[in-house]
């Protein structure tokens, strides 16, 4: 799927939001990332400050655009009236999205103003079903168990604030999901050497090894990069998973995965 021109002009975000009425939630946003810029760690801010994700319905781009994201993960009919774990949430709009599909979303993010940006743009949209907590996903722990769980681009995070090693951060995730329920998984970055470094799923097939004690594996493609907002970006492998008391082994060559484009 080509990247559409118009996410390619995030500078006309500003434009978008005078002409569409959304000016002022726009600032009221850009605010907490302004604040994120001044008070949170520089090598912990993703993006150079400017926005991660995207939302279209807000008229912000984002270095991800989430309904292009999803377009290309075309998993929208698990999302419906599902209840869901975001891990990572980074500013809520992935959540957002979700919201207006699902039961309820638990957003999960230790960044306190990406969190701002996530409760304000929940109550602009009115979505009064997302909860976000402002946690470590390491520390996390919650009774309630989801019917799909996200993981996007969060299992080593390059802010060196997520590592628990690939295997414990699966069987947190089992922890918390119902019996048949659904991970949703996209990777870091696939071409990398696969030395365990942050970022670095270069070991995608051990990785997929261990994903698959747990999940069958229903499907995989790789999706396009998204915008190079100042950052080099790369092509990710995002996973369909269920979990299962008797998992499907599946057959997985990275080489052969980086190659496909659709399921
Ligand atoms: C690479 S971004 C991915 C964001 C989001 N999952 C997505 O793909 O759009 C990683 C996010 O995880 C957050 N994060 C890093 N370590 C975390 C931790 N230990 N617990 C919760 N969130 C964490 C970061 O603040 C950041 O928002």
């Amino acid at each position: 799927m080509a990247i559409p021109y118009s996410v390619k002009m995030s500078f006309q975000d500003f434009w978008r939001g005078i002409f569409t009425g959304r000016a002022l939630i726009q600032r009221r946003l850009k605010r907490h990332l302004n604040e994120q810029r001044k008070s949170w760690p520089k090598g912990k801010q993703y993006t150079q400050g400017y926005y991660y994700q995207g939302l279209e319905e807000l008229g912000i781009t984002g270095a991800k655009p989430t309904g292009f994201r999803f377009r290309q993960y075309d998993v929208d009919p698990l999302l419906i009236n599902a209840e869901i774990l975001d891990i990572g949430s980074n500013c809520g709009f992935v959540a957002a999205y979700c919201a207006k599909r699902a039961k309820s979303v638990m957003a999960v993010e230790l960044n306190p103003y990406l969190n701002r940006i996530a409760i304000d743009t929940a109550k602009y949209l009115k979505l009064g079903n997302i909860t976000v907590v402002e946690d470590d996903f390491t520390r996390f722990s919650t009774d309630k168990k989801f019917d799909v769980v996200l993981s996007f681009s969060n299992h080593h995070t390059i802010d060196g604030n997520l590592n628990m090693g690939f295997e414990n951060y699966i069987k947190k995730i089992v922890a918390h999901l119902k019996p048949g329920g659904y991970l949703l998984f996209e990777s870091h970055n696939v071409y990398g050497p696969g030395t365990g470094a942050e970022g670095d799923d270069g070991d995608m097939e051990e990785k997929m090894r261990i994903m698959n004690t747990w999940f069958t594996i229903e499907r995989y493609r790789m999706v396009n990069c998204f915008l190079e907002h100042m950052v080099h970006d790369v092509n990710k492998l995002f996973i369909v998973a269920r979990l299962a008391d008797q998992p499907e082994p599946v057959s997985f060559s990275l080489p052969e995965a980086i190659t496909r484009f659709h399921y």
